[in-house]
């Protein structure tokens, strides 16, 4: 049995909210370079934003550094295919530079998945990469649904290796996969190609140690760990307990658990000087995923933003929401980003009190087709209320993109850095820039400042990585500053993102007839809010003539910000909010006449 160690990329990003500092690595680096490893997983993921956003380091020093101290060992990193380390499709001029460099920099090993399993997503990555001559690991993002069958996932499997990966992994973002269910996947898959299998998994169940036993009898070849600190919870498994679990049995790892002992015991240390960022809840055995297949860290986010809307005890039809949406969207694994586009649809739906009634921007892109191809059909009904009569794309959503690399690279060009200095154009610095070119411009312009070691607050925390946007909008300076739900994050497999929404066909006033109780029984028409949050722009004044459909306000929700509009025609006689006021659900802003 051969180990991938996760410590310094998995581990941390589940446990430590990938806060994890070169300086902290490299102290133990030689003495995890003398231990038998298949590889350690060291990059990619979570941690290349991280360390531009919040660590003011540069990742791809992370990676060269990282491979000079070790270099016995296989450095492998986790590329989100079209994705590559961001959340969205880059094209793929910037794909092929971002895998060149990255074995250039010293990734050996290339851990690529998609998470709709959606193969024309990882094919231009895989090749690259093979051209690179590296190891390339072709994923399974593993998932549970009436459409995911073992045959499908073998086909899959199938198809990675028409693409000459050098192996397969299961990648169990979500900790759901149960010992049997591992079992018969592996058997599934070694049936079909002969290449060795990996399986990855997080302990968030509490099954994952008996998982590995079963897919060791299955033979899988591979096994995800983590030094024993920083494992459990929503990490990997502890890697002594593998190691010695296996001693002595046809699945001995080889390696002398004695020879970790300084390894353990110095992150034993460093785990202590992390504790300010460490929940201890993601360090908890959480069997919530096995009952409502929803995982752990989306479980607690989606908590945290009930919490903020006031809603907590909308919960349970939240969790009962959530699988109808999955199952209406063609049953994507909860994975990012799909995850996000379920969970806040649910969320949504629950909220708003009328289901789909309010579409997030990036459903709409989901069923559109841009993130690839569905694991089932949507649901033609709901696919009718999202897109209307508009024909998805067929084709591979990287297609769509036109290439960036020639136009980013003159647009670095352009900046200067806080001193007034050129950024020097690098490979290197136009991929950090192409990827994230708002945080990444920050960076590069030296004005990132290192995030300190302090316990994190809930607003800093809510911060994670998120989407760049071209333009980030400022928050008018009179807003007040708490008590306003203005965002909406959901979190997998350690990560947090940002979702944007946008109504259907807006939020709408109420139709005439309906009457207002509150504040303002004078106004027939009045136009209410759907949920708390910052009116960011009135579009209207008194007197103004507005035609059904005709946008009067734009109210910030949850990070996302929603379009209000009129639901008939008539004139504004009343406004009774201004930009930056917060607002709360069922809130009058607007009467009309
Ligand atoms: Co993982």
């Amino acid at each position: 049995m051969k180990l991938t160690d996760t410590i310094f990329r998995d581990a941390h990003q589940s446990l430590l909210v990938t806060r994890m500092r070169t300086r902290d690595m490299l102290p133990i680096a030689e003495k995890m370079n003398e231990i038998d490893w298949f590889s350690l997983e060291v990059w990619g993921g979570a941690t290349f934003d991280v360390a531009i956003r919040y660590l003011n380091e540069d990742p791809w020093d992370r990676i060269r550094s990282l491979k000079k101290a070790m270099p016995d060992i296989p450095m492998q990193m986790l590329l989100r295919g079209q994705n590559i380390v961001g959340y969205h499709n880059y094209p793929d001029d910037i794909l092929i530079k971002f895998v060149e460099r990255a074995a250039a920099n010293g990734v050996d090993i290339f851990r690529i998945f998609d998470a709709l399993n959606d193969i024309r997503n990882l094919e231009v990555a895989i090749k690259t990469a093979k051209k690179c001559d590296s190891h390339v690991q072709g994923c399974i993002s593993y998932t549970i649904s009436p459409v995911h069958t073992v045959e499908k996932f073998a086909d899959f499997a199938v198809k990675l290796a028409e693409l000459e990966v050098d192996s397969i992994c299961i990648k169990d973002m979500a900790g759901m996969i149960t010992p049997r269910a591992a079992y018969k996947l592996i058997k599934g898959i070694k049936k079909e190609v002969n290449l060795p299998v990996n399986l990855h998994t997080h302990s968030t169940s509490g099954m994952a140690l008996m998982t590995y036993f079963s897919a060791a009898e299955a033979g899988v070849d591979i096994l995800d760990t983590a030094i024993s600190p920083l494992s459990g919870g929503t990490s990997q498994p502890p890697c002594e307990s593998v190691i010695a679990g296996f001693e002595g049995t046809p699945y001995d790892t080889g390696i002398d658990i004695q020879d970790l002992t300084e390894i353990v015991e110095y992150f034993r240390k460093l785990k202590e000087k992390y504790r300010g960022v460490l929940d201890p809840i993601s360090e908890r055995v959480d069997t919530r995923v096995l009952i409502y297949q929803v995982p752990g860290g989306m479980f607690s986010n989606l908590v945290d933003q009930l919490k903020k809307q006031n809603a907590l005890d909308r919960l349970e039809d939240v969790l009962r929401e959530i699988p109808k949406v999955r199952k209406e969207l063609g049953y994507p694994p909860l994975v990012t980003p799909t995850s996000q586009v379920v969970g806040v649809q649910g969320v949504v739906n629950v909220l708003t009190g009328k289901r789909y009634s309010v579409i997030s921007e990036e459903t709409k892109k989901y069923v559109k087709g841009m993130y690839g191809k569905t694991p089932a059909p949507v649901d033609p009904e709901i696919k009718k209320i999202i897109i209307g009569d508009e024909k998805p794309i067929t084709c591979r959503p990287a297609d769509m993109l036109e290439p960036e690399w020639e136009r980013r690279k003159k647009e670095l060009a352009e900046i200067k850095d806080k001193n007034g200095e050129p950024i020097e154009t690098t490979d290197e610095n136009v991929l950090i820039y192409s990827i994230f070119p708002v945080v990444g411009a920050t960076f590069l312009k030296r004005e990132a400042v290192e995030e300190s070691f302090e316990p994190h607050k809930p607003a800093e925390k809510s911060k994670g990585p998120s989407k760049p946007k071209e333009k980030p909008k400022e928050r008018p300076a009179e807003a007040p500053a708490v008590g306003i739900p203005t965002e909406f994050k959901v979190e997998v497999d350690g990560e947090e993102f940002e979702v944007k929404i946008e109504p259907k066909g807006g939020f709408v006033a109420l139709g005439p007839g309906e009457k207002e109780t509150k504040t303002t029984p004078e106004i027939p028409n009045p136009v209410k809010v759907p949920m708390g949050g910052l009116i960011t722009q009135i579009k209207v004044n008194v007197g103004d003539k507005v035609k059904k459909g005709d946008i009067l306000a734009v109210l910030e929700a949850m990070k996302m910000e929603n379009n209000i509009e009129s639901k008939i025609d008539g004139e504004v006689n009343v406004i009774l909010v201004s930009e930056g006021k917060s607002v709360e659900k069922n809130d009058t802003i607007i009467g009309i006449v």
